[in-house]
């Protein structure tokens, strides 16, 4: 069984040791959960996905990837990143079938192209499209394609960071119920950790909600749908009860915020005054 565990989980970059960024999150999900991670900018929702991916290093007791430390990167693990990742030397379709040989090293060319036109067409790429280098096509287009290789690498683990902020509101909401038709067709379904600033892309994405405090950050609020109660996009406009937990949420994050704001105006406040430096802007004018 795939699920992700943290225990007191906590991290800091090498060249800021003694600044922690997670502050000891714990949290468990479920192999096929869908869980979505909120929280201020900077509070570290890239780190802990980064953590997960095997991309930073973390202590072997306090995450656990199916019940094992996680070592490094690993085929069982995709990353899909706001700004696509995709190689800009190679064409879009390129960029999915190169992946595919990292785990499918027996199959021909020609069956990766398959595959990979298979899974454009799933997420509603024309075929023609292939043979594009990734500046040519549309930042929607872009994600689709990033997507649709992250899909492709049918890894049961799927970690997306904001995949869909940079996108206009009629190709996001596209993406939104592609992937998760995709996810909710699967019935071996992928765990995913996916990344917003949206709390309404949670609403509607989510099995589980997890807001992160501010750095050194836990988590400080989760929420979990059942099959019965997770909000179709009719219900984000229109049930009461779904716009009560947004209010929630919104409020429980705009806290997080406005504390951080107070304590780093409460720190420059008992910083000393530093007196400008003399003959830059103490000199007397001559005239
Ligand atoms: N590669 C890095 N090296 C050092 N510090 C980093 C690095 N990446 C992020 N940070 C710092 O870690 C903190 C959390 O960043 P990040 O995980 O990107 O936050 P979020 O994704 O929630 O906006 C920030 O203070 C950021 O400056
Ligand atoms: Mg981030």
């Amino acid at each position: 069984m795939l699920d992700v565990e943290f225990k007191d989980l906590k991290f800091a970059y090498d060249d800021e040791p003694d600044k922690l960024v997670l502050g000891g999150v714990d949290y468990q999900a479920k192999k096929g959960d869908f869980v979505c991670l909120l929280g201020q900018s900077g509070c570290g929702k890239s780190t802990l996905l980064r953590l997960i991916a095997g991309l930073e290093k973390s202590n072997p007791t306090e995450l656990l990837v199916d019940g094992q430390p996680v070592k490094g990167t690993s085929l069982d693990r995709t990353m899909v990143f706001q700004d696509y990742g995709l190689f800009p030397w190679m064409t879009a379709g390129e960029n999915i079938c190169i992946a595919l040989k990292q785990k499918y090293r027996e199959w021909s060319d020609e069956q990766r192209e398959e595959v990979a036109k298979t899974w454009m067409n799933n997420l509603g790429l024309d075929e023609d499209l292939f043979d594009k280098l990734p500046n040519n096509l549309s930042g929607g287009q872009r994600q689709r394609f990033a997507t649709a290789r992250a899909f492709a690498m049918d890894a049961p683990l799927m970690l997306m960071d904001e995949p869909f902020g940079a996108l206009d509101a009629v190709t996001k909401a596209l993406l939104q119920d592609t992937v998760l038709d995709l996810w909710q067709k699967e019935e071996d379904r992928k765990t995913i950790f996916f990344v917003t600033h949206s709390v309404d892309e949670a609403l509607l994405l989510a099995t589980d909600i997890v807001v992160l405090g501010q750095a050194p950050s836990k988590v400080i609020h989760t929420h979990h749908f059942t099959p019965e109660t997770k909000p179709t996009r009719d219900a984000l406009f229109t049930d009461p009860a779904v716009n009560e937990l947004r209010n929630t949420l919104t409020k429980i994050i705009d806290d997080e915020i406005q504390e951080k704001a107070r304590r780093l105006q409460e720190e420059k406040a008992s910083r000393p005054v530093q007196e400008a430096p003399k003959g830059l802007f103490g000199r007397k004018k001559s005239r």
